[in-house]
């Protein structure tokens, strides 16, 4: 994969793992669109970069849970002429509460964010990237997408749902040299669990860990479809596909199901 020169949107980029990605494209050369709600972050991150890397750097600060976001967002990088050579769809928030104590506005964004915007950023993106058979999608799965989650059940299907879909496209695009990649970070140390208002199971990984899984799935000379963080993380979801569904949702529920009010 040649970064050097291209371009990286990454949605996300204000924080966490979303920061660590577009350190890295920069790093190895490639120019920026960060994409995120908190401007003053984006901006903070833009001289961070600017101080060791003379990659250009362009931000737009939007909000991408609503409907019509991913067109905006994609009307907005055509206006500025730029060609988006790597999508990182990497924005997404979870809630944890049991289903009938979600607040409906907050789980409608979720949904969104975390699938439709996706959805949309994706095909929009990859239709230049198969015209010119090269460069990479990249969408944020989770390990949540691998077994249902008692008190984040939202969550853990939105994430089911990206990991189903980008497999998919990976398989729509197997005759390109287009790479189409899900990746599966376990629990790590970043702002999701204080906003999801859950207590992570399990120790917290550095956010370095989750770039390096990706950059070697895409440095790989073999195209995957899905890429997971972490050894333990691996062998949970392998054990996850062979026990019986009933079994495994029990196990996810004494983690993350809050007690009835
Ligand atoms: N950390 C984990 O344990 C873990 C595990 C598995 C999967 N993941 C996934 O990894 C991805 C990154 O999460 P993270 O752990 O880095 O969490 P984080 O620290 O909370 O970062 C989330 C990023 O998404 C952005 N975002 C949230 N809502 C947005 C909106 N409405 N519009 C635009 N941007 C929005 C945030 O920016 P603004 O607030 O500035 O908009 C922030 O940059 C997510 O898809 C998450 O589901 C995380």
């Amino acid at each position: 994969m040649e970064y050097q020169g291209r371009t990286a949107l990454i949605t996300g980029a204000s924080a966490g793992i979303g920061v660590a990605y577009a350190e890295e494209f920069a790093r190895r050369g490639s120019n920026l669109i960060l994409v995120a709600r908190r401007a003053d972050l984006l901006e903070k991150l833009a001289s961070k970069i600017a101080a060791y890397s003379t990659v250009e750097v362009t931000l737009i600060p939007m909000d991408l849970s609503t409907l019509d976001a991913g067109q905006n967002l994609v009307d907005k990088v055509s206006a500025l002429g730029l060609d988006v050579d790597f999508l990182i769809n990497n924005a997404g928030f979870g809630t944890n509460a049991r289903i009938e104590d979600e607040d409906r506005a907050t789980v409608q964004q979720e949904i969104v964010l975390n699938v439709a915007t996706l959805v949309d950023l994706t095909a929009a993106f990859i239709k230049p990237m198969i015209e010119r058979n090269s460069g990479a999608v990249v969408n944020i799965a989770s390990t949540a997408s691998y077994q249902p989650v008692p008190g984040m059940a939202v969550y853990a299907a939105t994430k089911a749902f990206v990991r189903s879909f980008t497999a998919a496209v990976w398989g729509e695009v197997s005759d390109t040299n287009v790479r189409v990649l899900a990746v599966s970070p376990g629990a790590t140390k970043t702002e999701f669990f204080d906003i999801a208002g859950a207590k992570p199971a399990g120790r917290l990984v550095p956010v370095e860990n989750v770039i390096k899984t990706t950059f070697k799935a895409l440095d790989a000379k073999n195209s995957k479809p899905a890429v997971i963080d972490g050894g333990s993380n691996r062998l949970m979801a392998s054990i996850s596909r062979i026990l019986p569904t009933s079994v495994v949702t029990k196990v996810a529920a004494g983690l993350f199901l809050p007690k009835r009010e």
